[in-house]
């Protein structure tokens, strides 16, 4: 094969520039292309010209100089047809307030840190540490905050992939879409999270474009096994039964994200709380029982809820607390309704009578299970057991 040169030769220098995705150099050299050929080849060059001045230079383009690690202005990526940037960004202080988390999560969670801490020990002794895991739970559990809290932690950004603004794209750029964030993604030590991650999965049910979803779907199994030991790959779902098995498998380690335990949601109400602590704490076992089910996010909304009440002075703590018991009454079983008065007799001076109108339990009922106290509740529930 002879030498290649003039228009063929230039012919394969663009092809390499695409193929590498150095899109500022494709410009910079198809513009000298523009100039060389003129003379020549006036409509190649008028062709190209019109291409370059038909797509004007972009802000995800200069990306190149973001190589940098240290470079403080990145340019994030943005879905060139929405104008939605892709990628959120969240830089916090290494003191940011710890999210609850269960004895369990705390321990694989700090782990995970250890290891990143003591990356180079690992080296020397030929192991990596974990480049990726998927956090699973129920909305409002902590995934996001948690994930906030360990780039934090690890102090390097945190990135959020909206899969929404990557998909509200044309579908059929989305893939390119993916893989620019990602990329960006992979050129920095951050913490990247795929938030949402079924929302892939749960398109490809009811869409009729599935093949871009599925390459999609492919884009992000790649990328979980090449990440970086540099980075650390969080995914996060409410549903991991849509996740594509061939994906679930290819995270280090899936994070369990459960609803709290009463004695997190104890933590969580004072936490909630702040400084209305003081007069909300003789409801603590009252609130304690009426949250359970619920996740951290139901907790708060609520306790913000009747701190601004109380603040704007509409209604009192124990109206306030009357309220929401009764609306949580009416999804409880009618032993919970039973406990639930149980409780309140015990624990507060609200007379049979109010209790029962709370409860929907009846004053007989409340009687007979305040009178033989704690065991008649818990023979009950053996019986029915
Ligand atoms: N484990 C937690 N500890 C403290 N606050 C929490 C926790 N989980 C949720 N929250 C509260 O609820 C909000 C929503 O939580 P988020 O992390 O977005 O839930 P998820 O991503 O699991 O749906 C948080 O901003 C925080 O105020
Ligand atoms: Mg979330």
């Amino acid at each position: 094969m002879g030498e290649i040169t003039g228009l063929k030769a230039d012919l394969v220098q663009i092809v390499r520039l695409a193929l590498a995705e150095q899109t500022e150099d494709v410009r910079l050299f198809a513009a000298r292309l523009v100039r060389k050929y003129r003379g020549t080849e006036p409509e190649l060059a008028e062709q190209v010209d019109l291409y370059l001045r038909s797509k004007p230079q972009r802000a995800g383009a200069p990306l190149r100089k973001a190589i940098a690690p240290s470079q403080q202005n990145e340019v994030l990526p943005v879905d060139d047809e929405s104008r939605l940037s892709l990628l959120k960004v969240f830089k916090d202080p290494s003191d940011r307030e710890a999210p609850l988390l269960s004895a369990d999560l705390e321990e694989s969670l700090g782990q995970l840190i250890l290891e990143r801490k003591q990356a180079s020990r690992l080296a020397s002794l030929g192991l990596t540490p974990t480049r990726s895991a998927i956090f699973v739970g129920q909305p409002g559990v902590g995934k996001t905050l948690t994930a906030r809290w360990l780039a934090a932690q690890l102090g390097v950004p945190l990135y959020v992939l909206d899969l929404t603004a990557v998909m509200s794209s044309l579908l059929g750029r989305s893939g390119s879409n993916l893989r620019t964030a990602l990329d960006f993604a992979k050129r920095s030590p951050c913490v990247l999270l795929l938030d949402e991650i079924d929302a892939i999965a749960k398109r490809r049910s009811d869409d009729a474009d599935v093949g871009e979803l599925k390459r999609l779907v492919t884009v992000i199994l790649q990328e979980v096994d090449e990440w970086p030991a540099t980075g650390l790959l969080l995914a996060a779902t409410n549903h991991p039964e849509l996740i594509d098995p061939a994906l679930w498998r290819r995270f280090d380690l899936v994070v369990d994200f459960k609803l709290p335990e009463p004695t997190s949601i104890k933590e969580a109400i004072k936490r909630f709380l702040g400084p209305d602590f003081a007069l909300f704490g003789r409801w603590m076992e009252i609130l304690v029982f009426a949250f359970q089910g619920h996740s951290f996010s139901d907790i708060e909304r609520e306790i913000q809820r009747f701190r601004r009440a109380l603040a704007l002075g509409t209604a009192s703590d124990e109206n306030l607390i009357e309220e929401f018991i009764k609306a949580r009454a009416l999804s409880l079983e009618r032993q919970g309704r039973i406990d639930m008065a149980v409780l309140l007799a015990k624990q507060t001076r609200l007379s049979q009578h109010s209790i029962s109108e709370i409860t929907g339990v009846s004053r007989d009922t409340i009687r007979k299970y305040t009178t033989d106290g704690k065991s008649a509740v818990s023979q009950k529930r053996r019986r029915e057991a």
